[in-house]
């Protein structure tokens, strides 16, 4: 039997004919796809300014430096999320301030990021946990009411609904992922959405180099009419994706409802299945909310049940469930360079200990759900 993975990309043939047909094309990168890519994303949220880059990563770099984060800065965010969501804010100097989840869905709590606002408080980055938007409407309040950018890392939740309207806008930048992991995939890369012309031009310098070609922005107004001339104006990085890797988010993009459907049902199937067992805690979805279901996460309710236990019988199937996520201040990192402790955030500490993500992605059968629900409800 070949391995069930906790998440697995979804390649068709049509996909292969498509990015064949850029690699024997004139532009290997920058060229029309790249944009083409960007409008596709940035219509199908309503956005008004989309920036494609290689990784989520990046697209959340992009985002604390178009927020102009600076050394000193505070920024808050979750602790319960993959280490690149308070990184970005490191990589401009900030400082990370954790605030404490939900318990019940994981996500950012907008009463503990209250708590935690101080005069060095900049920007907000909640995370869409496992494809389940954010306590936007809260968030948002709290954003607005004390000046600070409010981040989306909407790195899990493409085609989540918040109220009938699909993630993408809610904050004043958010940002997608589309590693083999995510929704669509374009093999490494990631996107930066905005309504906001500022962000947007400053993110587009971060991706290149900080170079601007644009003659009206020149700071030396003398080189406006050389063809050649370009300039540098910030410290930016090389965080360009290539056009095959576009042609690839666009025939992907194709497919989207066809995979959003596709993990609803599976999700929804699981649910079932672990319903009246009180060992378990299933996923919900908030009024006015539809996730994306990136995850499935369930929960062990019963203390007496060993966690690694279950992970060892899926073993013996050849079915790898993942963990998310061990909390980020409890990695060596965070915990030497800014004194976080195990104990400081107790919600999303109790949510890792108690988190298995089961494999969901649109190629897994119904009869997998099943018998992956079997085996861990067995142990
Ligand atoms: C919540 C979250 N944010 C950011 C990232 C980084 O995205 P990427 O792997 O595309 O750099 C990930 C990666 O899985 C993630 O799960």
């Amino acid at each position: 039997m070949k391995p069930i993975f906790y998440t697995k990309h979804t390649i068709g043939r049509d996909d292969i004919r498509a990015v064949e047909k850029i690699l024997a094309a004139e532009w290997l990168t920058q060229g029309k796809r790249v944009f083409e890519f960007e409008s596709k994303i940035a219509r199908y949220c309503g956005a008004r300014y989309a920036v494609a880059v290689n990784s989520g990563t990046s697209a959340l770099h992009l985002a604390t430096f178009a927020a102009g984060i600076q050394s000193g800065d505070e920024v808050i965010t979750t602790p319960l999320s993959f280490a690149a969501t308070a990184n970005c804010i490191l990589y401009e100097g900030g400082f990370p301030i954790f605030a404490d989840v939900d318990y019940e869905t994981g996500l950012l709590d907008p009463e503990e990021v209250e708590k935690k606002i101080t005069d060095k408080t900049k920007a907000v980055i909640t995370v869409d946990y496992a494809g389940h938007p954010s306590f936007f409407r809260e968030l948002k309040r709290i954003c607005k009411d004390r000046k600070l950018v409010f981040i989306d890392d909407a790195v899990h939740s493409l085609g989540a609904l918040y109220h009938q309207k699909l993630v993408g806008t809610q904050a004043d930048m958010t940002v997608f992922s589309f590693h083999p992991a995510k929704l669509i995939t374009t093999g490494e890369g990631g996107m930066l959405l905005t309504d906001n012309k500022s962000f947007y031009e400053r993110a587009l310098l971060l991706r290149n180099h900080g170079i601007t070609k644009e003659p009206k922005n020149f700071v030396y107004k003398s080189e406006q009419r050389k063809p050649w001339y370009f300039e540098m104006q910030e410290l930016g990085y090389n965080y360009r994706i290539t056009d095959f890797q576009c042609m690839l988010g666009l025939t992907q993009f194709q497919k989207i409802s066809g995979f959003l459907k596709k993990r609803r049902e599976l999700a929804h199937a699981y649910t079932k299945l672990f319903e009246g067992d009180k060992r378990f805690r299933t996923p919900k979805e908030l009024a006015g909310c539809e996730s994306a279901w990136h995850l499935y996460p369930i929960r062990i309710r019963d203390k007496s049940i060993d966690k690694e236990k279950i992970f060892q019988k899926c073993k013996e199937y050849n079915i790898f469930p993942q963990v998310h996520y061990i909390p980020i201040h409890t990695h060596p990192y965070y915990q030497k360079n800014f004194g976080y402790r195990w104990g400081d955030f107790p919600k999303a500490e109790a949510f890792y200990e108690e988190e298995i993500s089961i494999p969901l992605y649109p190629t897994l059968r119904i009869s997998d759900v099943e018998k992956i629900a079997k085996i861990v409800r067995s142990v």
